[in-house]
């Protein structure tokens, strides 16, 4: 079995990405998307930016390594009655069966940077892209103080090292790793741009415990932390730490969620 695609189909990320869909809205409607534009949403999940692409009127392909996450956004796009918008399993360090310069646009919020072999990633992207298209990436900055980043943090510590030779996704928060890897993959460095923005995990109902309670439940990352600090007997520890980043973090006044979590938007042109 991929560890990667294993990671993934492990908890369901849909309990988190409820929390996404206002920021994820907020990204899809930054791009300029016109009617049939032919858009890839890379790493979809469930299509919490693929949706409103495809809203847009784009003609959206959802590409995703977890099989639950792929059924789910079939299943989201069916209700909306989103005729524009697929979705189909692949995976980002191997777009096989999808043709050289396929996409008007290649927009990946927190999805290709979860994939192994970096260079390959920037490589694919850069592949299946039309030459004027553009690549959009949304990518996590290592030990940066807002939430994501300390939650994998945190969750870091609790778990045993990984296997040697494993690349973090957080080093595809740092320009000069993702100016290495677009370099490699031809693009030279004047087209790339790269600007932090913030992203909001958002619930008017379910306050910030409820929401580290899902991350435990639901979120592979955190699940494999939680079973090796069950293990080392420090579930407890755990918890707390995440429990109160939340809540430290949490901007909602009224019983809700609003966490802000800074990320570096990367636009490469071709
Ligand atoms: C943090 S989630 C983000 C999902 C979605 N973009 C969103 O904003 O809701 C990361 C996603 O990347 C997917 N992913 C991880 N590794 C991948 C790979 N190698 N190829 C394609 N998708 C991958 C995961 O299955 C998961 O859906």
């Amino acid at each position: 079995m991929n560890p990667n695609k294993a990671l993934w189909e492990k908890g369901d990320f849909t309990q988190i990405a409820a929390f996404m869909r206002q920021s994820g809205e907020v990204v899809a409607e930054s791009l300029g998307v016109t009617p049939q534009m032919k858009v890839m949403d890379l790493g979809s999940g469930d299509g919490t930016t693929a949706l409103p692409l495809a809203r847009l009127g784009a003609d959206v392909t959802g590409i995703d390594i977890a099989e639950n996450l792929v059924e789910a956004g079939k299943k989201r796009a069916e209700a909306a009655g989103l005729r524009n918008l697929k979705f189909q399993e692949g995976d980002a360090s191997n777009l096989q069966g999808i043709a050289d310069h396929s996409f008007d646009l290649l927009l990946t919020v927190f999805g290709a940077m979860f994939a192994p072999k970096p260079f390959d990633v920037a490589s694919e992207m850069v592949r299946v892209t039309k030459p004027g298209g553009r690549i959009v990436m949304g990518n996590w900055i290592p030990n940066d103080p807002t939430f994501v980043s300390q939650v994998l943090k945190i969750s870091s510590a609790f778990t045993p090292p990984p296997p040697e030779g494993f690349i973090s996704p957080m080093t595809w928060g740092v320009e000069s790793n993702i100016i290495e890897r677009f370099g490699k993959a031809g693009v030279p460095s004047e087209k790339i741009s790269m600007v932090h923005d913030t992203y909001y995990f958002a619930s008017p109902d379910k306050g910030p415990t409820d929401f580290i309670d899902l991350f435990e439940k639901y979120y592979g990352p955190t699940m494999n932390a939680l079973e090796a600090a069950q293990n080392t007997g420090k579930a407890g520890e755990l918890h707390k730490q995440l429990v109160e980043l939340a809540n430290v973090q949490n901007k909602s006044r009224n019983g809700g969620t609003l966490i802000p979590a800074t990320f570096m938007r990367v636009t490469v042109s071709l």
